[in-house]
């Protein structure tokens, strides 16, 4: 990897960050969130040090999933201003250095939409064939992605006078995306906001969108990412597939990853909340293990959490329940049967540590950091919103009423703002921007390190023997150098003695390299001067010469962390 293709392939090594627009920032004081809002936002999260904003759906919608349910793909819903406000915000990140991705949600449209509006009322428009229908409903019917919501995928339409398909509610009918009309209409979506200056999209629930009666057509897939390559040199497209690892590959593209660019690591993502549960490091790394090595131009999506339930839906009934039992014993923190609508911090009891160890897992872990907003500041969940609801209250900018979202009445704010410990008053912005020690200045200096450490993105992982089942300790080796990090997942200390002579020679990973751009001997021969390491989280911290045995031993604290650069000789990286 040379240090120019980071910009070529830039989600690689990109700090990802999601907000609805509804409740980022409600410029107006009508109490829903603003394009205009985010606009004036878009300095803290520069100051974060954010690279790409994932926009969650804007589009003109009923709002009976959250914007999920889209009833003009073309617009801007009128409660967040109009299309110009739209370019406005995009414009200015870019001046900002940030880029902009869209959700794409074509599986199914809203049932308001003009095109559902059309089919449902005339059997002879030439939208009927846009949805799918049946007189009957079929004997073979698949899971309703809400299956305590929803009796199957097939609802009767009486005005329809048949059953149409939806994966999820009844009223986000599902698109037929096998018929080339449709695929015509979904090209014009993604033209159409490439050419007002996105980077991509964020695609909604894909194994949906490409599902046939004959299977997944991967062949729609390719040409939609096809498609985006030809509208824009930079454009991505960062998908949503919660499959086990050995189905997701095929969202990448079997042969040279020409389908998604990226992919959430759904699987990680789980086996961490396990491995939290039990405060063990093995089910984390055991997912990480056994994690598919992508084609160059590929990328995982790491997060902690999301808009969505905390979905464990990969887990075991045995290992959910683990989980449901640490972080929700609540049954109204629970879900679907399978999720926890909860956010991080109120989960690990708002334990510092222990939280700011999750995210610095994430920020290390090979992969494209994707935050969730509000996460920055360690915002917590309204537990008397019912469902997911919960964890997408208003961001908290102030401890004023209205938490510096807006200053209409509480009743009509968008949505209720966090409530007791986790309220405005307690979790803001603006107090963590003058604290040192805050969870703000935490994260941003996490991002700092990940931007300057491109190996995270492009580096290969090597899990290492840490001696303790609580400690997770993994390196990332690229040709630009190496990164070690170290978790511990107990609330005690432990004495880590890692071996890292594995790392150091001329064939880990393309660590060789390094030593042959410098000019330098690779590996820790005798007579060469010895690597060195940095403690990069620490504040003042002096490289240290690896001891001849290649060993190091760590004090590592009750959830501590560590991120240390193995530095070799003659390396010319700034540390
Ligand atoms: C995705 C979204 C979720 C939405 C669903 C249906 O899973 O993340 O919020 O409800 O798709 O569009």
């Amino acid at each position: 990897m040379r240090v120019t293709d980071t910009s070529d392939l830039w989600w690689k090594t990109a700090v990802f960050y999601n907000l609805d627009v509804e409740t980022y920032l409600d410029w107006n004081d009508d109490g829903v969130g603003d394009l205009e809002g985010l606009a004036h936002r878009l300095d803290h999260l520069a100051e974060l040090g954010v690279t790409c904003l994932w926009l969650a759906p804007f589009y003109p919608s009923p709002q009976r999933d959250n914007g999920y349910d889209i009833s003009d793909y073309f617009g801007v819903d009128p409660r967040y201003g109009h299309l110009g406000d739209f370019v406005e915000v995009v414009r200015t990140a870019k001046d900002r250095g940030m880029r902009v991705i869209v959700d794409l949600v074509v599986n199914h449209t809203s049932d308001q939409h003009p095109w559902f509006r059309a089919a449902r009322s005339d059997r002879d428009s030439r939208y009927r064939d846009f949805y799918t229908w049946r007189d009957e409903v079929p004997a073979d019917q698949p899971a309703n992605m809400f299956p305590d919501v929803e009796d199957g995928v097939w609802s009767f339409d009486d005005e329809a006078g048949q059953y149409f398909r939806h994966s999820f509610y009844s009223h986000q009918p599902d698109l037929a995306t096998d018929r080339q009309e449709v695929r015509d209409e979904i090209a014009k979506v993604i033209g159409f906001w490439l050419q007002l200056g996105i980077d991509g999209f964020r695609v909604d629930a894909v194994p949906h969108l490409i599902d046939t009666d004959d299977g997944a057509e991967h062949g729609f897939l390719q040409a939609l990412r096809g498609y985006v390559a030809r509208r824009s040199g930079s454009g991505m497209m960062l998908g949503e597939v919660n499959l086990p690892y050995d189905e997701m590959v095929a969202f990448f593209g079997e042969d040279d990853g020409d389908e998604l660019t990226m992919q959430f690591d759904f699987v990680a993502n789980q086996a961490l909340y396990l491995s939290l549960a039990r405060q063990d490091a093995r089910p984390l790394a055991a997912a990480l293990s056994t994690r598919p090595t992508l084609a160059r131009g590929n990328q995982w999506g790491n997060f902690v959490r999301n808009h969505d339930e905390l979905t464990l839906d990969q887990l075991s009934d045995d290992e959910r329940d683990e989980v449901f039992e640490a972080f929700a014993p609540l049954e109204s923190q629970r879900i679907h049967g399978r999720g926890i609508v909860r956010r991080l911090p109120p989960m690990l009891d708002g334990d510092p540590r222990r939280i700011r160890m999750v995210y610095s897992l994430m920020f290390s872990t090979p992969g494209a950091p994707v935050l969730f907003y509000g996460e920055e500041i360690g915002m917590g969940e309204n537990p008397s919103v019912s469902g997911r609801g919960a964890v997408r209250t208003p961001m908290q900018w102030t401890d004023e009423a209205g938490g510096g979202f807006s200053r209409a009445e509480a009743d009509d704010l968008v949505a209720p703002l966090a409530v007791e410990g986790w309220a405005p008053e307690h979790v803001n912005v603006s107090r963590q921007r003058h604290e040192p020690d805050s969870m703000l200045r935490f994260v941003q200096s996490l991002v700092r390190h990940y931007r300057a450490s491109p190996e995270i993105g492009w580096g290969e992982l090597t899990l290492l023997d840490s001696g303790h089942d609580c400690v997770l300790a993994h390196a990332v080796v690229s040709s630009t150098g190496t990164l070690v990090a170290v978790h511990n997942f107990a609330p005690d200390g432990r004495s880590v003695d890692l071996d890292l002579s594995g790392l150091l020679g001329p064939d880990a990973g393309e660590a060789g390299a390094v030593g042959e751009a410098a000019g330098a001997a690779a590996g820790h021969a005798a007579g060469a001067a010895a690597p060195r390491l940095v403690d990069l989280l620490a504040e003042r911290s002096v490289p240290e010469a690896l001891a001849g045995d290649a060993h190091h031993r760590i004090e590592l604290e009750g959830y501590g962390f560590r991120w240390l650069r193995v530095l070799r000789a003659g390396e010319k990286r700034l540390v």
